[in-house]
């Protein structure tokens, strides 16, 4: 952080706020992003876990350059942008999502010239880069927190949620019964205080107090920074969990079928979350956010939420009432839904007919993979773990929607985790083990070739997570000459999403809505092209056919645009034959 060129709405900020980590900002990218302000919408975002998609120094590690001479692979691939998991300084304990200066890049990931470059080379491929902030928690190792720590009056003493203990029968015990989401009590005693500190993440993750106007002030100036930084938007971490109820009440507890709590992988007693997520107070939050974001003279700076929540109507509202919050909040029913490890038709057709006409038009973000849940071969059983991958990849990018993927998604990367606890890299891994493994099994090095290191790292080096043997057939250069490959498909999917106009925005009906196997849907374009699909949920084969006329469509000729290798070409809408796990999408004529 150390050239000059500041933009004035900062130098102001700075003026009337002080200066603060963030205040003193480099070179301004000067080019936007993407020209066309809806560029987010209908788009591809590719998920980059830095530490494992390509390391360019030969440390095993990932890091900024590395992706940097990817960019050609992904602009290949189609996508629009890329979401970068934290690269920010930090003590590492949750591999970046504990922060410990916002403004600045750890060294093992590059430089703030590095990353720069990362931008403008993105930027020619039109990409845009979005940044993973962290607004919940900074680590323990943060400035911020060592003074806050440091006594009950310093300046930023009220800047964590700090809290006295209760006292039973004379002895010290946290103020309520929360959790941590990774485990055990989420309160932390501090000597020094001799006050409890709250953590919903790991101890070494405090949250901050985002009732305290300066902590508000604080990461909007963080905000502004990365924005003159040229990035195309954030995705906003943990987004839910900013507040916390103000009476510090306990939870109840989660019961199970015996009218007994139940027990979590860590051995603790499950509580719900009522009053520790998705409290309103963070409606207020996501304005101010935007309000900032807004502040680009034109350029759109798109704002995506870490939202897991368990309706349409919750996220829904997460658009604001006036379009003024976020712009896509993840919709974590259709791709993670809870206590459904199997692919179900019943499940997901009303979940995505909700998702595209529930949520006052706004466009719904799917996602299925992310560096914190098993991959998407959580849904294989035991054969066609390829065909499994197509029917996911279908209903991810021919749906009406804002598509995410995780990296290797495209190769068909399957989750690989440690088989014992010594290897274990996540925290959670160890605390769980072996209930919970912890995620370094969907965090492994990306799978470039057949090669030495799988062509993550140069020849020799030990990668920081061990390189899955799937690496031997499932990498890029492997299938990028198979015509029939993974690749090939998500090549030509998110190509179909981009450039045919029914797949690009076209308005999305379910169709044959009774058919317990085959998910069904019609895309249709305002020019009145129209495209159904069809995925065949099952392990048998299946024959589906179409009577478009209530849609008013005439036509009863079909034209493929794509279909699983292998499978017949109909002529016309009825008689489509799917194979187990099959797919089709066709031009109606
Ligand atoms: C959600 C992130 O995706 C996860 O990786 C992280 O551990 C927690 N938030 C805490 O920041």
């Amino acid at each position: 952080m150390k050239a000059a060129a500041r933009g004035l709405s900062c130098v102001v900020f700075a003026l009337v706020f002080g200066a603060s980590q963030c205040a003193v900002l480099s070179a301004q990218q000067s080019a936007p992003t993407h020209q066309n302000p809806n560029w987010w919408k209908n788009a591809v975002i590719y998920e980059i876990y830095p530490r494992s998609f390509q390391d360019s120094n030969g440390d095993g590690i990932g890091d900024l350059n590395g992706i940097t001479s990817r960019l050609d692979y992904l602009q290949s691939l189609g996508i629009d942008a890329i979401w970068l998991t934290p690269i920010y300084p930090s003590p590492q304990v949750d591999f970046g999502y504990d922060i410990s200066d916002y403004c600045n890049i750890d060294p093992q990931y590059g430089t703030l010239a590095d990353f720069d470059r990362l931008v403008a080379e993105a930027h020619k491929r039109n990409i845009g880069i979005i940044m993973d902030l962290v607004l919940n928690h900074t680590s323990d190792q943060h400035p911020w927190f060592k003074e806050s720590a440091s006594s009950r009056t310093n300046p930023k003493a009220d800047w964590y949620m700090w809290h006295d203990p209760k006292m039973v029968n004379g002895h010290r015990e946290p103020p309520n019964n929360w959790l941590s989401v990774f485990g055990h009590s989420a309160w932390q005693w501090d000597p020094a205080r001799r006050q409890y500190y709250y953590h919903r993440f790991y101890i070494q993750q405090p949250d901050l107090n985002w009732n305290n106007p300066a902590v508000r002030k604080a990461m909007y100036d963080v905000e502004r920074f990365w924005i003159r930084h040229g990035v195309a938007g954030f995705r906003l971490d943990a987004i839910t969990s900013l507040f916390e109820d103000p009476q510090d009440r306990d939870e109840a507890y989660v019961l199970g079928p015996d009218g007994k709590p139940l027990i979590n992988a860590y051995g603790d007693k499950a509580v719900e979350t009522n009053l520790t997520d998705n409290l309103p107070e963070v409606h207020d939050v996501l304005r101010e956010l935007r309000q900032v974001a807004d502040q680009t003279h034109g350029r759109k700076v798109v704002l995506i939420g870490e939202t897991y929540l368990g309706s349409v109507a919750d996220l829904a509202k997460m658009y604001g009432p006036h379009n003024d919050e976020l712009d896509l909040p993840m919709d974590m029913q259709i791709g993670f839904p809870p206590r459904r490890p199997r692919l179900d038709v019943n499940w997901l057709r009303p979940r995505i007919d909700e998702a595209e006409t529930e949520i006052n038009g706004n466009m719904p973000l799917f996602v299925f993979d992310n560096h914190d849940n098993v991959r998407w071969d959580r849904y294989v059983t035991a054969d066609h773990k390829d065909d499994v991958g197509r029917v996911i990849a279908t209903v991810l990018f021919a749906s009406r929607d804002t598509a995410m993927m995780y990296y290797g998604d495209e190769i068909g990367m399957v989750t690989t985790p440690p088989t014992r606890k010594e290897d274990v890299k996540d925290p959670i891994g160890i605390t769980g083990w072996p209930k919970e493994k912890g995620r370094d099994g969907e965090r492994t090095p990306m799978q470039w070739n057949d090669g030495p290191d799988a062509g993550f790292s140069p020849p020799g080096v030990k990668t920081w997570l061990p390189i899955p043997p799937s690496y031997a057939t499932i990498n890029v250069t492997a299938e990028e000459h198979e015509p029939d490959s993974m690749l090939h498909w998500y090549q030509q999917i998110i190509a179909l999403k981009k450039h045919d106009p029914a797949l690009h925005e076209g308005e999305e009906t379910m169709l044959n809505t009774s058919n317990q196997h085959v998910l069904s849907w019609l895309r249709k374009a305002s020019d009145g092209e129209a495209v159904v699909v069809a995925c065949n949920f099952t392990d048998q084969p299946q024959t589906v056919s179409f009577d478009l006329t209530a849609q008013g469509i005439h036509g009863t000729r079909v034209r493929t645009l794509l279909r699983t290798p292998g499978a017949p070409d109909p002529a016309s809408l009825g008689s489509i034959q799917l194979g187990p796990y099959g797919v089709y999408i066709g031009r109606v004529e």
